[in-house]
């Protein structure tokens, strides 16, 4: 059955769909959109036409035939125009789901502007296709409303975050994207020069040398909302292009940075209405590391990490002693209230921390009949432990004993774990500061930058750096919500000599310091101001604000966990002519 298109003609939109409201009834409209649900009930066709903002319904009566029997022909996704008037739904058939449920359009024309294929999935919220199905057809996963909400939320926020920097009087500056491999710890992405055959641009892991180098160009107050590309492995919160809002700035401390973010912050949440409490709590790295486990602790969940190695060693414990013997620790957490885990709960926790490299964990639960573990010792031992660790009746008390990292490593991942989850519009802002300015790769087997070697280390550090490098403490600081890290910077070196110390100690030799950083080397010798700067995830901030649990819906075109692109089918081959003409050569055929 062929239909007619109409075409467009002289209609202008009067209103989106989604804001049509009981104040507008009787008011003649002109809406555009998409079908999104069609209900034939005879005499009555009911369409849900879907906008940008929202869904409406509109009603098509047997009062004018014609249209009526051309309404019957609409199938889902089609694309119209409607003539019509507001009118008040019968108070049975509203719908306080629905911001537009009080209120239809009484449908006096219409247009049908595009017929659609069927699609290959359903389009509503919460999805029901699986996401490499959507992927592929993303434009059509994008007319759900949730991902209209969240691309908006996301323009609100740039537009908020912008106009909040130019008015503290920073600049946005562009930097280039074909340019040179900066460390930030991840694998480049390479483009192959043409002209060049044999060199290569790097696509920047963010633009942390160009911000400097502004600096010592004096702009002073340096911003940019920009594109970072990273080869890393991915993960909910990751992408391989993402977006930061940059920051640098001169002649200021780390508080000058904290004041600022809290400010801008206060003004980026007040977009979904929630107001924030600042200063925010600052926890150094250390204390983080022992009271959470991590350098990212979710502050909504109370448990705190408690050593009890003093009281472990007079124990009758053996592995306890064990441990401890070898340089080891033994700490725990308090569950309250965790009676109720059950043996496969618990039995699932152990295997968590043997996962992770531990030997497992040791419970111990406490009702009016005594208390219960697989530790057959006297009770004395659990009396003191109740005491020590604060806890009540009825509650749980997982302790591991390990190396110390290990150690806590294993207990921050059961914290997170076990922890009462609360309302999720509960946001808890925190900074750590003072990261250690090294760490050792095992990976690498060496000592690598803790955030990048343009870090500066702090002034009472500095006579461990190159006796004891991994005890010095940096001017970096992190910005974490609800777990999550949301971004990160510091005060850099800006003092030649020092830089060359750092890159000494990180293992660069000369040449390897002269190739790589030599411009920026050569440029700190030109009065390189105090600096220092932060970035944050701005796709983390969104995905924040809008609730969601991964990046990929907060970003139009995402790429999947394993860096595809499924709507274009990139990577992919290219003409034999193309690789030619860049003076490469193929090792084998692609065959993926
Ligand atoms: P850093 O590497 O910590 O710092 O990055 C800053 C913030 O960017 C976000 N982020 C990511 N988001 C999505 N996908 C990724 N693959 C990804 N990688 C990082 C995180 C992170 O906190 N040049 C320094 C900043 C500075 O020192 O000023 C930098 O890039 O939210």
């Amino acid at each position: 059955m062929s239909i007619k298109i109409d075409s467009l003609g002289d209609w202008k939109r009067t209103h989106y769909c989604g804001e049509l409201r009981k104040s507008h009834c009787e008011k003649e409209v002109i809406l555009f959109g998409w079908v999104s649900r069609i209900r034939d009930l005879g005499n009555l066709v009911f369409i849900d036409l879907r906008d940008r903002e929202g869904i409406v319904q509109v009603v098509f009566t047997s009062e004018n035939k014609q249209l009526i029997d051309r309404a019957k022909k609409i199938k889902m996704e089609y694309v119209l125009g409607i003539k019509g008037k507001v009118q008040r739904r019968e108070e049975k058939s509203m719908n306080r789901e629905l911001p537009t449920g009080e209120i239809e359009v009484l449908a006096k024309e219409l247009k049908i502007l595009n017929i659609s294929q069927t699609t290959p999935f359903v389009i509503s919220d919460p999805p029901q296709a699986s996401e490499e199905l959507r992927f592929k057809y993303r434009y059509l996963d994008l007319r759900r409303p949730s991902l209209q909400r969240n691309i908006k939320l996301r323009h609100q926020i740039a537009l908020k975050i912008r106009n909040f920097m130019a008015k503290k009087g920073f600049l946005e500056i562009e930097t280039p994207f074909l340019s040179k491999s900066t460390p930030e710890g991840a694998r480049d992405y390479l483009v192959p020069s043409r002209i060049y055959k044999g060199k290569f641009y790097a696509l920047p892991q963010s633009p942390q040398l160009f911000k400097q180098i502004l600096m010592i160009s004096g702009f002073d107050k340096y911003f940019q909302i920009v594109r970072c590309f990273r080869d890393e492995d991915l993960r909910a919160d990751r992408q391989p292009e993402f977006t930061q809002i940059d920051i640098e700035m001169s002649f200021i401390d780390p508080e000058d940075i904290y004041n600022l973010i809290e400010e801008m912050m206060k003004e980026v949440f007040d977009v979904i209405n929630y107001s924030i409490k600042t200063p925010f709590k600052k926890i150094p790295y250390n204390e983080s590391i022992e009271k959470y486990g991590t350098d990212r602790p979710d502050l909504r969940n109370k448990i705190e990490i408690i050593n009890i190695t003093d009281l472990a060693k007079d124990s009758e414990v053996e592995i306890f002693k064990k441990v401890i013997a070898s340089g080891g620790e033994v700490r725990g957490i308090v569950v309250r209230e965790g009676i109720g885990f059950s043996r496969k709960e618990l039995d699932e926790l152990g295997e968590r921390a043997r996962t992770l490299g531990g030997k497992g964990i040791i419970w111990i639960k406490r009702d009016e009949t005594g208390f219960k573990s697989p530790l057959k010792i006297k009770e004395d031992f659990f009396l003191k432990l109740w005491e020590y660790m604060n806890a009540k009746m009825g509650d749980l008390i997982l302790l591991v004993a390990d190396e110390k990292f290990l150690t806590l490593k294993i207990l921050g991942e059961l914290r997170n774990l076990v922890g009462k989850k609360t309302d999720s519009k509960d946001y808890r802002f925190v900074w750590i500061t003072d990261f250690p300015l090294f760490e050792w790769s095992e990976e690498e087997n060496r000592i690598i930058s803790n955030h990048h070697p343009f870090t500066a280390p702090k002034e009472e550090d500095l006579k461990y750096l190159e006796t004891d490098p991994l005890r010095v403490r940096s001017k970096a600081y992190d910005l974490v919500i609800n777990g999550i890290e949301i971004g990160g910077g510091s005060i850099r070196i800006n003092n030649i000599e020092l830089q060359e110390r750092i890159f000494k100690i990180l293992g660069l030799n000369e040449k390897e310091i002269k190739d790589k950083f030599g411009f920026f080397l050569e440029a700190l010798k030109y009065g390189a101001p105090p600096h220092g700067g932060i970035a944050l995830g701005f796709d983390r901030l969104v995905m924040i604000l809008a609730g969601e649990d991964s990046i990929r819906e907060v970003i139009p075109f995402p790429k999947t966990t394993s860096a595809l692109c499924l709507l274009t089918g990139s990577p992919s081959e290219v003409a034999q002519k193309q690789i030619e003409e860049l003076g490469l050569e193929l090792k084998k055929p692609q065959n993926k």
